[in-house]
């Protein structure tokens, strides 16, 4: 049973429209329209007080109604639009955009933005809302799968409300992800639109394995498959439990024990054959990649996305430009692993493999940028604190984007990626009133999106 508080609508300060799903049917087949509107918005906003208070989830059903922007950022083409309003309808879906009128202005239902810039909410592709840094090495052996799901709960919140609206869940145990995009939909939970991937495939002992435990355990990640057969069985298995994408390691990691991120983990063969499988069944794939030659297998076998890219040569982004395959890189981590990653526990071998690839990867990610291949981003975070996802970009702009080109990295491109463009990554009609408002202009000043005032999902007001 859903939790009154929890499943309850809360404030939406244009009009008070606070509705449970049940209230609207109510609504709708009520003969005594007026009185039982009345006495629902007193409820409602009961109800958003208490929740207020208490700090419950504020989840809520849309009214339609508006937002004026002092300014919005076009992120398409990116510029910037003085006094806009963007409309939308009550299904949370945006009906119109365009310069504000005043009468539209005085309507009830607007939310007056016009001190701020708006943009479309963000978006994060590799994001692991199920772990935090504090549980790495092995101190994550302590953790409880169900205690990871809680861990995906908190984790969800702290990222809408720093302004990713949506997310890719690229690797969770025993789809924790899956469980917890499912609560968000459900409007359990407060968080992020979701795709996830449930646990990452990968072969004996590389980067999607766990090897921290002696064989005495005999313990083996959840996604472990090596040959061609094995793996499209496991496409089709975490398909089965739930995966809107799938996520491979094709080299070894930062992290993991006992592997080396230049060296190729899964074959050209069987990245064929994952690739295969998953686009028969209308999944894309995202593939952990820093090693050099893993990354062209990669792209050879027809993987989406490349994750991390780290030691990717010129004949690499070459190929990703042929293949229009999109490259992502988690070009902050680097700062974190190496100033607390002793600290959270993470093992002496990774920080000197850190050591070896933090670098590299930010030239590469230069070069790639300036060779014009597509870039999406992506922040790997769970490997640093959830919530700071937007310190990404300023690393974006210092290693050679302007501002408008990260900012487009995490919408039209990640949307692009993620095959949502149509619905989410600008404000647009018919894309979701997900809509973010920040002070001064991260066309400027791209810092300025770390600290983001305004979140609406869906038409919703979740952060003000
Ligand atoms: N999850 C990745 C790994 O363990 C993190 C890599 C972080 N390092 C970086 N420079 N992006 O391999």
């Amino acid at each position: 049973m859903a939790l009154p508080f929890l499943s309850a609508q809360f404030a939406l300060p244009f009009s008070f429209a606070i509705q449970s799903p049940s209230s609207r049917r109510l609504q709708r087949n009520s003969n005594t329209g007026e009185i039982m509107k009345n006495i629902l918005r007193c409820v409602g906003l009961m109800v958003a007080v208490i929740g207020g208070l208490c700090g419950f989830a504020s989840t809520s059903y849309a009214a339609a109604g508006a937002v004026r922007c002092g300014k919005l950022i076009d992120v398409r083409a990116g510029k910037t639009l003085n006094d806009q309003m963007v409309v939308f309808d009550e299904a949370g879906v945006i009906s119109a955009v365009g310069p504000s009128s005043s009468d539209q202005a005085a309507g009830a239902n607007v939310i007056d933005l016009s001190k701020s810039t708006c943009l479309p909410g963000l978006i994060d592709v590799h994001t692991h809302l199920t772990s935090d840094p504090q549980n790495s090495g092995y101190k994550g052996l302590g953790v409880s799968v169900p205690r990871e799901a809680v861990t995906g709960v908190k984790n969800a919140r702290l990222t809408l409300e720093a302004g990713f609206t949506t997310v890719r869940n690229v690797g969770a145990d025993e789809f924790t992800d899956v469980a917890v995009r499912d609560g968000v939909n459900a409007g359990e939970v407060l968080g992020p639109r979701m795709l996830v991937s449930g646990p990452a495939l990968g072969i004996t002992g590389g980067h999607c394995d766990e090897n921290l435990l002696p064989y005495q355990y005999h313990y083996k990640g959840q996604g472990v498959a090596d040959g061609p057969w094995a793996a499209r069985e496991k496409v089709r298995e975490v398909i089965k439990y739930g995966a809107d994408v799938i996520k491979i390691c094709a080299s070894g990691g930062v992290l993991s024990k006992g592997d080396l991120p230049g060296a190729s983990q899964y074959s050209l063969e069987e990245m064929q054959a994952i690739a295969t499988e998953a686009h028969k069944l209308g999944r894309k794939v995202a593939a952990h990649a820093h090693g050099t030659e893993s990354i062209k297998d990669a792209i050879r076998a027809g993987i989406d996305s490349i994750e991390h890219s780290s030691l990717i040569d010129d004949e690499g982004i070459r190929m990703a430009k042929e293949h229009g395959t999109y490259l992502v890189f988690d070009i902050y981590n680097d700062d974190y692993i190496l100033g607390m990653g002793e600290k959270v526990g993470m093992l002496p071998e990774s920080i000197e493999k850190e050591k070896k690839v933090g670098k590299l990867q930010r030239a590469n990610f230069r070069k790639a940028f300036e060779a014009g291949a597509k870039i999406a981003f992506g922040t790997d975070s769970g490997v640093y604190p959830h919530g700071d996802n937007a310190k990404q970009f300023s690393t974006m702009v210092a290693f050679g984007m302007k501002p408008v080109d990260a900012i487009q990295a995490a919408t039209v491109n990640a949307a692009d990626l993620i095959g949502w463009a149509d619905k989410v990554g600008a404000l647009e009609k018919g894309h979701y009133a997900d809509l973010i408002a920040v002070d001064g202009d991260p066309l400027v000043d791209v810092k300025v999106l770390q600290n983001v005032k305004f979140v609406m999902k869906g038409g919703n007001v979740v952060k003000q």
